[in-house]
């Protein structure tokens, strides 16, 4: 770094988050967690999905004018969106930090979302060090890390979905990567699979080159992959997840949460309530939404259901929903478009949780105890469903995708029978673990005061 003199009062970092709610509020938790513990934060964004400023008067914000069409970004084609993220935004992005280092003395370092592989080129020659978060899983991470082995076995090809050589291998295990299937290795739906499978490996050499890694994970659940993790980025690690037990999502929440949704629980019994959401950007068509809706009928448990504008592909929001399901449902069924989450998990009307298996919605569970019925869309999530299922047993993966027998009967194992109750204690078990994790002398914690020291001896070191 070059000899700068910097402020002894202010250490300032700049984070530059990925413009999707999953990713976005794992990073202004840690813009607040960082906070908290006495930097001053800068947040480079996008004009597309823009953090709600107000809500964080304690912070700074600059826009990237990165010249994206609202067109251009819609999720469609997410790998086509991300491409474009990195490639037009490294001008106006290293513009931007240009000025900020130009301004301020007391800039310690950038920390982007992983996603966000660009901020390789966009810090090169600035004279700044750059940090990675990664919010997913350590596990999913290194799955990630290791499809160019997968392909090279046979195991994954650039258009995974629509292999026919694959077809009849799905439940194989994958030897490389246990206790994965062929089926659970993670693919990013696109028209253009190889732009998917090139993002992925920008995403895994972007990371290789940072000064260090963060993850919104605790040891507790990813203990037997960190030597692995280790072998893959030799960088400094830093676990210091769950990062919403130290802040909570609601304030980046981009959509406004339907608090009704608490008054509805309230109404309900104790562990009585299946809460079903698929996250931020998982469509589903009009066929599978209808297997959903009949099996949250058949299965007589009461339900609060997140039906997100967008979720049914070609529906405005409910008109694809059988009528008679509606009716039948009326007194045990609630739906909104976007609700408070953590509020929902924590609430004692809610016992189990139909997830995306997305890594923030899975960690909201784990905290709150909440066994889970796992679906997965794509990325990270078969990875998250197969550890849920087979490793932690914290829940019930659907094998069949979204087909109304195997729904229903999901339902009551885990809202109803004993394999419910067990699963219960399992997450309960877990869930002091986090809080063990998360007291002064736990590991997240000590975690964290590691990861300030690092940031703090780059003063001295220099990039
Ligand atoms: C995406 C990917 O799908 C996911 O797999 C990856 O790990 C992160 O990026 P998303 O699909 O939105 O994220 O899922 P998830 O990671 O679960 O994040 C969703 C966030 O939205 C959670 O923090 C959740 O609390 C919040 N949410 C969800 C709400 O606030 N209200 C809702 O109604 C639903």
């Amino acid at each position: 770094m070059d000899d700068r003199s910097k402020s002894s009062k202010t250490r300032r970092i700049i984070l530059f988050p990925m413009p999707f709610q999953g990713h976005m509020n794992p990073m202004m938790q840690l813009a607040n967690i960082l906070h908290s513990k006495g930097f001053t934060i800068s947040i480079l964004h996008h004009p597309y999905n823009s953090p709600h400023s107000s809500n964080y008067p304690h912070l700074a914000f600059h826009l990237i004018p990165d010249g994206l069409s609202e067109d251009q970004v819609s999720i469609h084609d997410i790998p086509r969106v991300l491409h474009l993220l990195n490639t037009e935004c490294i001008g106006p992005s290293r513009e931007c930090l240009r000025k900020l280092l130009a301004t301020h003395d007391d800039i310690e370092c950038i920390i982007t979302d992983a996603m966000m592989y660009c901020s390789k080129d966009v810090v090169e020659d600035l004279g700044i060090h750059r940090i990675v978060l990664r919010t997913s899983s350590v596990s999913s991470f290194l799955a990630f890390a290791t499809l160019p082995l997968l392909q090279e076995k046979g195991y994954y090809y650039s258009d995974h979905n629509n292999n026919n050589n694959l077809e009849s291998r799905r439940d194989d295990p994958v030897p490389e990567l246990p206790p994965l299937r062929v089926k659970d290795i993670p693919s990013i739906q696109s028209q253009n699979p190889d732009v998917a499978l090139k993002i992925i490996g920008n995403l895994v050499q972007g990371t290789k080159t940072a000064s260090g890694l963060i993850f919104n994970t605790f040891p507790d659940l990813e203990e037997p992959n960190l030597p692995n993790l280790r072998e893959h980025f030799r960088m400094p690690t830093f676990l210091i997840g769950p990062f919403h037990k130290f802040f909570s999502a609601a304030s980046s929440s981009l959509l406004t949460q339907d608090r009704s949704a608490i008054s509805w629980l309230d109404t309900q019994k104790p562990d009585s309530v299946l809460y079903v959401s698929f996250g931020s950007l998982a469509a589903m068509d009009e066929d599978h939404v209808t297997e959903v809706a009949w099996g949250l009928a058949n299965s007589m448990q009461p339900f609060l259901w997140v039906v997100r504008p967008g979720l049914v592909q070609g529906s405005e929001w409910l008109e694809s929903l059988p009528n008679e399901f509606l009716e039948i449902t009326s007194k045990r069924g609630y739906i909104v478009k976007w609700a408070p989450q953590q509020e929902v998990l924590s609430h004692p009307a809610v016992g189990g949780f139909w997830t995306h298996s997305g890594w923030n919605s899975v960690l909201e569970s784990i905290c709150e105890g909440v066994p889970m019925i796992c679906s997965s869309f794509f990325g990270d999530q078969t990875v998250n469903s197969r550890y849920i299922n087979d490793v932690w047993n914290l829940g019930i993966e659907l094998e069949k995708g979204f087909e109304r027998e195997e729904i229903e009967s999901a339902i009551r194992k885990i809202m109803v029978d004993g394999e419910g109750q067990e699963i219960r204690e399992r997450a309960l078990r877990l869930k002091e673990k986090v809080q063990g994790s998360l007291k002064t002398d736990g590991f997240s914690s000590q975690s964290l005061n590691d990861l300030s020291d690092f940031i703090s001896s780059f003063k001295s070191s220099g990039a």
